[in-house]
């Protein structure tokens, strides 16, 4: 591993919010008083009421429960247009760049704070109101933010949906969070290709246990044929023709949800985190300002999709509370080129630029086509999400994308914690690549061992976290219990991450990635055991092992051991339905890049499938399969290796 250090150099530092001294006694001051520190910290957002407690918090077992700013009470949607009316109406607040390079749109605070209230009006119509679920799934244009805000105006609970899922797992979604209304747009555009996003929802409307859906709201983006019930089906257009462009927001309590946002996990259905409102909110506008070093002016562009936690906290919530002037991008990073990143940040003159390494990893391989057309001198800071990324890949990025001259955040967080965690701020952190470095305000990471004991200075270990922070998740929806247990119960008192990582000399935390059954492909976060119960849905499969390996783009690609049902032959015919069953049945993202025909699969005598194994196989360390004897048939092993696919 690279252990260069990329000292903050005077200029950045001279530019910067906080220097290293003052990140230092800030975190100290957050560690000692945090009481004291977030209440400080709260004077950020606007309050209706006051709370009167800050913190309220237990990891005891059995009595998980996570309270901020209790007594307080607030609207998200105000904080993030409202209060910032009176300078900035006519400033920017979103830039809009399509997936074709000639479409852009500007958005000022004024018109997004009347679009805003304009649908929240429209929503209260249809009768969406306070603690009701609105599910989104959107491609990423200007109105996605609109109808995420609008449901906070109102206190609506909003459950944004991947565009890249398919019908099943949207409907799956939906069953779960109990949606009462469900919002898209005709179709969506991505690298050329265009996404039907009705269509998908209709089909995922069609399914028999899919029944608290009342409305379907659509936002014509596209102008594109798509089928048409009159009953369920409404524009959005014709929704908000009249209504007025002001909208009186819901009082919301502190800990009133916000929204849920499903991600995976190593067992089961995927979990619905559910954020609440004051927390998160402060959370996340705290960690833009600083990590990002926004500064007013700033033209900020985070390349995300809102159907993540990143889309979440660093296009809607973060930027917009602290005011700021942000690009959203509906295309891809190689479309039409791979010099696309570097011409929209010539073109909006951006000046901060969040990205995820699969990206960098996608340009890198297409030689100096990324920068060699575009200037990039605009740029002052660059940051990294989703994955670990690369030394090679960050110092690439370093060089090619920020002309040598910006300091690069890569930020570790996770759905669950709502905002980032652990990182580098600009003008205070020395740099190492491949190091996420050191903790966020408030945040006490610890190095744990298989025995639960915290290990101390240079360490390897599990990743938990010792006490509660604002923008943590309360819970998993309708599901407290596997909430405690999925976080709280491998080490007592802390949140276990599921992540691995080690601690340098310099006390520099290195994220050496998940230690549980979830991979991450392309920065996507996919649990091996929903794409298992995808395959095995398949009539020709009777057993299906997922397991990562290592892949140069995506960082990890799925690899999948595949048990036929008696009689069956594996064809290349048979190999192609499976893929485009996970395709349609999940999501593209989630289609296995290897499949192998097993005819067992390693499995102790208890039926317990043996992974380490299986993970060894498919990374072609044969040699390293460890302990093989506590397997029920230990010959199925020489047969999974003779038939190996890397
Ligand atoms: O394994 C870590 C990895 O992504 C996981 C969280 O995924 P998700 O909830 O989808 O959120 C992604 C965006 C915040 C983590 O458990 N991860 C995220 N950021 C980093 C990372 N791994 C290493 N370095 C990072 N900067």
């Amino acid at each position: 591993m690279s252990e260069s250090v990329f000292p903050v150099s005077p200029s950045v530092a001279e530019k910067s919010l906080l220097t290293n001294e003052q990140y230092q006694s800030l975190y100290q001051e957050s560690i000692d008083n945090p009481e004291q520190f977030w209440a400080e910290q709260a004077k950020r957002l606007n309050w209706f009421t006051p709370f009167d407690k800050i913190k309220n918090t237990s990891y005891q077992p059995n009595q998980v429960s996570i309270n901020w700013f209790e007594g307080g009470e607030l609207n998200a949607s105000v904080n993030c247009i409202d209060r910032h009316l009176p300078q900035k109406a006519n400033q920017t607040a979103l830039i809009w760049e399509g997936d074709e390079p000639t479409q852009d749109q500007k958005v000022t605070y004024q018109q997004l704070h009347d679009e805003v209230a304009k649908l929240a009006n429209g929503l209260r119509k249809l009768g969406v109101g306070k603690g009701d679920t609105v599910a989104i799934y959107m491609p990423m244009i200007c109105e996605a933010v609109y109808i995420m805000l609008a449901c906070a105006r109102i206190g609506a609970v909003h459950s944004v949906i991947f565009g890249g899922f398919s019908p099943n797992a949207i409907a799956d979604r939906i069953v779960n969070c109990n949606a009462k209304l469900i919002v898209t747009a005709d179709e969506g555009k991505r690298g050329g290709r265009s996404i039907p996003l009705k269509q998908n929802v209709d089909e995922a409307l069609a399914r028999k246990d899919v029944t608290t859906i009342e409305h379907c709201l659509v936002f014509k983006h596209l102008s594109s044929q798509i089928n048409w019930d009159d009953k369920l089906d409404i524009w959005a257009h014709e929704l908000t023709h009249d209504m007025p462009a002001v909208c009186e927001p819901e009082v919301m309590k502190s800990e009133d949800p916000l929204f849920i946002l499903y991600t995976s996990g190593s067992t089961g259905q995927p979990k619905g985190l559910l954020h609440t409102t004051a927390g998160y909110l402060l959370y996340s506008a705290l960690t833009h300002k600083y990590v990002f070093d926004y500064q007013e002016g700033d033209i900020y562009w985070c390349g995300a999709d809102v159907g993540w936690i990143t889309g979440h906290s660093y296009i809607v919530y973060g930027p917009l509370a602290n005011g700021a002037t942000q690009v959203i991008f509906e295309g891809i990073p190689t479309y039409p080129t791979a010099s696309r990143i570097g011409d929209v940040v010539d073109k909006h003159q951006v000046n901060i630029l969040y990205t995820a390494p699969t990206a960098i990893r996608a340009l890198m391989a297409k030689g100096d086509e990324a920068y060699a057309t575009n200037k990039r001198t605009s740029l002052r800071i660059l940051g990294s999400v989703g994955e670990p990324i690369n030394p090679e890949a960050w110092e690439w990025y370093y060089k090619n994308i920020g002309n040598s001259q910006c300091p690069i955040v890569d930020t570790w967080w996770q759905t669950e914690t709502g905002g980032i965690m652990i990182t580098p701020l600009p003008g205070a952190t020395d740099l190492k690549p491949g190091s996420a470095t050191r903790p966020f305000f408030g945040i006490k990471p610890a190095l744990v061992n298989s025995d639960g004991r915290i290990l101390e200075g240079e360490a390897s270990g599990n990743l938990a976290i010792l006490d509660s922070w604002p923008g943590q998740a309360r819970t998993i929806y309708g599901d407290h219990e596997r909430f405690e247990q999925t976080y709280f119960s491998t080490y007592k008192n802390m949140y276990f991450t599921g992540d691995g990582a080690r601690r340098d000399k310099d006390g520099y935390y290195w994220i050496t990635g998940r230690v549980d059954d979830v991979l991450n492909v392309s920065g996507h976060r996919l649990g091996t055991a929903e794409i298992e119960s995808s395959l095995v849905a398949h009539t020709s499969i009777a057993e299906a092992a997922v397991v990562g390996y290592p892949h140069d783009i995506k960082g990890q690609a799925i690899y999948a051991y595949i048990t036929p049902v008696e009689g069956v032959e594996m064809t290349d015919e048979l190999i192609k339905q499976i893929r485009d069953w996970v395709k349609t049945d999940l999501s593209p993202i989630a289609c296995p890049d290897k499949i192998q025909w097993a005819l067992g699969l390693p499995k102790t005598r208890s039926g317990k499938i043996m992974r380490r194994i299986l993970r060894k196989i498919a990374t072609n360390e044969h040699d390293q399969l460890g302990d093989t004897s506590t397997l029920a048939d230990p010959s199925v092993v020489d047969d999974l290796i003779k038939n190996c696919k890397n």
